[in-house]
């Protein structure tokens, strides 16, 4: 893990950089749990009970990662009232873009009208928002572009072996993006974020692109995962992480209006929520009911989540706090982006095969 130096004063250091806008996509097709049992020896309360997943949605052909990526941006650009030809970097996070190159940043830049800006993409797994959030605010920061696009993207349903009941029923689809600028005041705190390699069998693909060639009839990768050993690292380990975080942005608990950790298991957000002792004012994000486990694209939803709901302040703090392969790990204290457009979203219905998931709570522990 990495030692930053102690925090001696609230940290929001160099010249202020915020959320200035989100965007999000979520795929035009839902999957009960139901439909995943179809294909797995499981059930719906299984499923339910052991992970929180109610519904998640799956992307259909036309529904690339590119036109997600690129939809969610232009998104997070008309919130910023910022013309796409105003950035200066796109960085994109993905796992599941199946081209080794060229980046799937360059093309979503082309594809909103960017200009031309510089583009890459970060692989940091589940993580990856956050990574490409600290990024962002640090080229901001430092002056080398004046607003940077940070998208998360992911297309899950086609890296899923659907008869794998690990797996088939805990990742979804969707895109998040937000646009970093310079702002009046402090918006996003420093990141702790670290890795750690000795577990990099966790969560992997099942075999690389390369084997295919060499293995005839060998099939394409899948992920494959030891749940059991993720969730306990999570629920464990992450607790320093996110405290580290508030100390090194200066805050306490108290002063946060939500916490926004990775939408991985409910039953992790639990076991975090328990040992942050986290304030009743405090809301936290448990979106993962609705939208699954989404990877690095789960924060940026959770946030406009939150925001569409009602249920958090715009302009007030959150923390968020991301893990996924690798291992990797990163989270940062924010100033929330302004609320989306129109009035508050009503708590989102699940199917009717399914019970309705409830809105994300305020915690009750004081
Ligand atoms: C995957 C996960 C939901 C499984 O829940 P769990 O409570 O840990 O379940 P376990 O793996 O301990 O399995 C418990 C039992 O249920 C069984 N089981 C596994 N999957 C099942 C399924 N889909 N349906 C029914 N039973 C299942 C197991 O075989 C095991 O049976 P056994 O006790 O007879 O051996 C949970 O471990 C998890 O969410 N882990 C984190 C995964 C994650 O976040 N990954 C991405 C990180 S970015």
């Amino acid at each position: 893990m990495n030692t930053p130096p102690p925090p001696t004063r609230p940290i929001f250091r160099g010249a202020p950089t915020g959320l200035l806008g989100l965007g999000t996509y979520l795929p035009s097709r839902t999957i009960t749990n139901k439909e995943i049992c179809e294909q797995i020896d499981s059930s719906e309360e299984w499923i339910r009970s052991r992970s929180g997943i109610q519904v998640r949605y799956w992307a259909e052909p036309s529904e690339t990662v590119e036109y997600m990526a690129a939809t969610a941006a232009e998104r997070a650009l008309e919130h910023a009232g910022i013309d796409a030809r105003e950035i200066g970097c796109v960085i994109v996070s993905t796992v599941s873009h199946l081209h080794q190159f060229p980046s799937l940043a360059a093309g979503v830049a082309h594809r909103i009208g960017a200009g031309a800006p510089g583009a890459f993409d970060i692989s940091a797994g589940c993580a990856g928002f956050c990574y490409g959030l600290s990024l962002a605010s640090d080229m901001v920061a430092a002056g080398s572009a004046r607003h940077v696009l940070v998208i998360a993207v992911e297309r899950l349903s086609e890296l899923l072996d659907p008869t794998d009941r690990h797996t088939a029923f805990l990742f979804g689809d969707g895109a998040g993006a937000a646009v970093v600028g310079p702002s009046d005041q402090p918006g996003v705190g420093p990141v702790v974020w670290g890795s750690d390699g000795s577990h990099k069998d966790t969560i992997r693909q099942t075999h690389s692109w390369a084997a295919l060639r060499e293995t005839p009839g060998l099939g394409r990768p899948y992920i494959t995962m030891d749940g059991r050993e993720v969730f306990r690292w999570a629920a464990y380990q992450l607790g320093p992480i996110a405290e580290e975080a508030l100390a090194r942005a200066g805050v306490s608990a108290a002063d946060l209006d939500a916490f926004v950790p990775h939408q991985a298991n409910a039953r992790i957000t639990d076991e975090l929520v328990k040992g942050l002792g986290l304030p009743a004012t405090v809301t936290v994000a448990r979106t993962v009911e609705i939208h699954g486990n989404t990877s690095a694209v789960s924060v940026p939803l959770a946030i406009e989540e939150l925001l569409a709901r009602g249920d958090a302040r715009p302009g007030g703090l959150a923390l968020l706090l991301s893990f996924g392969t690798g291992l990797v790990w990163a989270g940062q204290v924010v100033r929330l982006p302004p609320a989306p457009a129109g009035p508050p979203r009503p708590a989102v219905t699940a199917p009717a095969t399914d019970t309705t998931p409830t809105a994300p709570t305020k915690e009750t522990r004081s």
